[in-house]
């Protein structure tokens, strides 16, 4: 089966391996792309999705452009020490061609649930402005979607762009809060799995050798990213592709561990951006802060080295 997805994305290398991973997997149908600022400003992250569907040969799959900002907080700001000044690792790139969609990626998501009712699947891996935006214009969008696998958030791990909090959570809390508190059939991969799962060496040279328009970029961008990892993690090997994982949730679920509970993010102070998950002794608690809040499905592990091979012979079946 085909499914049909909108990956919300702030490239970002990682980003960059998860959207090409998408197109070159059958058994994804992508029908848009739609950009938010994170690792880089709005301006760069939309470029590069723009890129991504010319060097995908899918010039014709939309890219809308999304939020430059937090709801409410100001944002962390970008990250190039990780992900280049580009967002792709410092590689040399070409000038986006293709048109912008001509709507708000919030209106957009929308508008491609209401034509496709039941069907689309919402894949964001960048800040969850948009994915808030758009639920906050139509309330109703959570009836029209299929599901919602989201790259982000830490349940039992620690944080990666603070001691409490996941990037992606922590650059707006209050959109994560307004997303995960959604009634709707959403998955969390956050770094509970994803920081687990490297690429490896050998993954990264049979993914670089490949020549393609999108392996050929990857191969010029990864290396940037790889040496953060390297550098910065002690004993870590390769780079982890953190956002690719949340596609392989979606077609390999039982690599992954799961638990069912209620999410909140934490807005504020030193923890801000930490997700919490509730056990049912939270719930009773008067006051709780998990109260009237529906079940998460929350990654909690998984088979690490099956899911880095699932990527990896995705990026480069056909050779
Ligand atoms: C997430 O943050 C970003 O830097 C990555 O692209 C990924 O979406 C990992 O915490
Ligand atoms: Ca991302």
């Amino acid at each position: 089966m085909t499914r049909k997805i909108i990956i919300d994305t702030d490239p970002g290398v990682d980003d960059a391996i998860a959207v090409f991973m998408a197109f070159a997997c059958s058994s994804f149908d992508v029908v848009g792309l739609t950009s938010v600022y994170g690792n880089l400003p709005i301006d760069i992250t939309t470029d590069n999705a723009r890129r991504f569907v010319e060097l995908a040969g899918r010039p014709e799959v939309p890219v809308a452009r999304g939020a430059d900002r937090p709801l409410v907080v100001d944002d962390i700001g970008p990250v190039p020490f990780i992900h280049g000044d580009n967002g792709l690792g410092n590689a040399a790139v070409h000038d986006p061609s293709v048109e912008l969609a001509p709507l708000h990626a919030a209106e957009f998501i929308y508008q491609m649930a209401l034509a496709h009712p039941g069907e689309i699947t919402l894949v964001p891996v960048g800040p969850l402005t948009n994915i808030a935006l758009a639920l906050r214009l139509h309330p109703d969008l959570p009836g029209l979607v299929d599901e919602v696998v989201i790259m982000g958030g830490n349940a039992y791990a620690p944080g990666n762009a603070s001691p409490g909090g996941e990037a992606n959570m922590l650059h707006d809390p209050e959109a994560a809060d307004i997303v995960l508190g959604e009634d709707w059939p959403i998955t969390m991969v956050g770094l509970d799995i994803t920081n687990d799962v490297a690429l490896d060496h050998a993954q990264l040279a049979a993914i670089s050798a490949i020549d393609s328009p999108p392996n050929q970029l990857l191969g010029a961008a990864m290396p940037f990213y790889q040496a953060f990892y390297e550098d910065n993690l002690e004993g870590f090997e390769g780079l982890s592709p953190h956002d690719a994982v949340a596609l392989v949730y979606l077609l390999e679920p039982e690599l992954f561990t799961t638990v069912r509970k209620p999410l909140r993010v934490e807005l504020t102070g030193f923890g801000k951006g930490k997700t919490w998950p509730a056990d049912p002794y939270h719930l009773t608690q008067p006051g709780s802060p998990w109260a009237g809040r529906p079940d998460v499905t929350i990654c909690t592990g998984g088979d690490a080295q099956a899911i880095s091979e699932r990527i990896t012979r995705e990026l480069t079946q056909g050779s």
